[in-house]
């Protein structure tokens, strides 16, 4: 079965064909990064108007990559929420138009859905149940993941998600867009004990996540230093910033391992790839006799590949397929 993804929740412009839920064919990518550095942070307007230029050649460009056209296309599978309705409202009616006009099947897909699925782009693969870390721009959320269609929230952010903590904090330092790979790289010339910034661990056996007090605790860090004219070790500082985030993280989603019985864990989303959390989980659940499962780098970040896995799943499992489905931006777990 021949399916062609589409993601445009956020500033990714993304298509890719995947065959059977294992092989994929094409992979296409379009980043808008740089339209969005400028500002430190996506404008919502401006990457509404980028996917209107860019769905249609990164669709094709993906059917080339392939060596398909869409005749040959058997399914398609479309973000449709959460995520800027300005911009997923240009991937989805775009997908439906393809459906209606080529009578091709569609279904909606939850870009979260996505994320807690992408393992299964990697060549191992966990058992359900498992438990699955989304690290990413917009969620910070550990999901218990009993089947390609059953997912229970156990915990998620209150305030800030952890990439958009890594982002503010980039352009609280100056540090550039996005700020997630930039602090990961200058972190590793730092030492991560030289501040002691504050966990929040909101009660002992609590899943829910804060990153705002971090942030703040950053912001006071570096206004002292500005008034005493002392320089700032920004290595340090990035090292410092990050070792908070990837302590609580692990331990969290430890936690929920542990508590569930769960021996299968997942680390997916953007931050997903911040290779100092990818080391934290190895090692940690290594040591509490857990197998970690470390989404791919490119898996992690967004792309249509596990939005069109998600859509093989449903399909596979003879989702009603849903021609009034309509796009959201708020998530559907609570
Ligand atoms: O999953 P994603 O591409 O988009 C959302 O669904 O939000 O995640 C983007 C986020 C950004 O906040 C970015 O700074 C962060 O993931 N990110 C990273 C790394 N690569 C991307 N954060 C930490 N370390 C990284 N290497
Ligand atoms: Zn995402």
């Amino acid at each position: 079965m021949l399916i062609l993804g589409i993601e445009s929740s956020c500033d990714e412009t993304a298509a890719a064909v995947l065959a059977d839920g294992k092989i994929l064919l094409a992979d296409v990518v379009n980043s808008q990064i740089d339209i969005h550095a400028p500002y430190g942070g996506v404008v919502p307007e401006l990457a509404s108007r980028q996917h209107i230029r860019n769905i249609s050649y990164v669709v094709d460009t993906a059917l080339k990559e392939a060596d398909l056209t869409l005749d040959q296309i058997d399914g398609l599978a479309v973000t449709e929420g959460p995520g800027l309705i300005g911009c997923l409202l240009i991937g989805h009616t775009f997908a439906k138009t393809l459906s209606l006009v080529r009578k091709i099947p569609m279904v909606g897909v939850d870009h979260l859905t996505g994320h807690l699925l992408s393992i299964f782009l990697a060549d191992e693969n966990p058992a359900f149940p498992y438990i699955a870390m989304v690290a990413s721009g917009g969620h910070s959320s550990i999901f218990l993941v009993e089947g390609s269609e059953r997912f229970k929230l156990l915990g998620r952010t209150r305030d800030d998600a952890a990439g958009e903590a890594f982002d503010k904090v980039a352009k609280l330092l100056d540090l550039g867009y996005p700020g997630g790979p930039i602090i990961g790289k200058l972190a590793k010339g730092g030492d991560p004990e030289a501040i002691d910034f504050p966990r929040a661990w909101l009660g002992h056996d609590d899943l829910d996540f804060s990153f705002s007090g971090l942030k703040t605790a950053v912001v006071n860090y570096v206004n002292q230093r500005k008034k005493k004219h002392l320089a700032l070790n920004i290595a340090d500082l990035c090292a410092s910033f990050q070792e908070a985030i990837v302590d609580v993280v692990t331990t969290k989603t430890l936690r929920a391992a542990s508590r569930t019985g769960c021996r299968d864990i997942v680390l997916a989303g953007g931050v997903g790839a911040n290779q100092r959390l990818r080391e934290s989980m190895l090692q940690r659940g290594g040591a509490e006799n857990k197998n970690v499962f470390l989404t791919p780098e490119r898996f992690c970040t967004d792309n249509a590949a596990m939005i069109a896995l998600a859509g093989y799943l449903k399909f596979k499992d003879n989702a009603e397929i849903c021609p009034d489905s309509d796009v959201y931006s708020r998530s559907i777990f609570s």
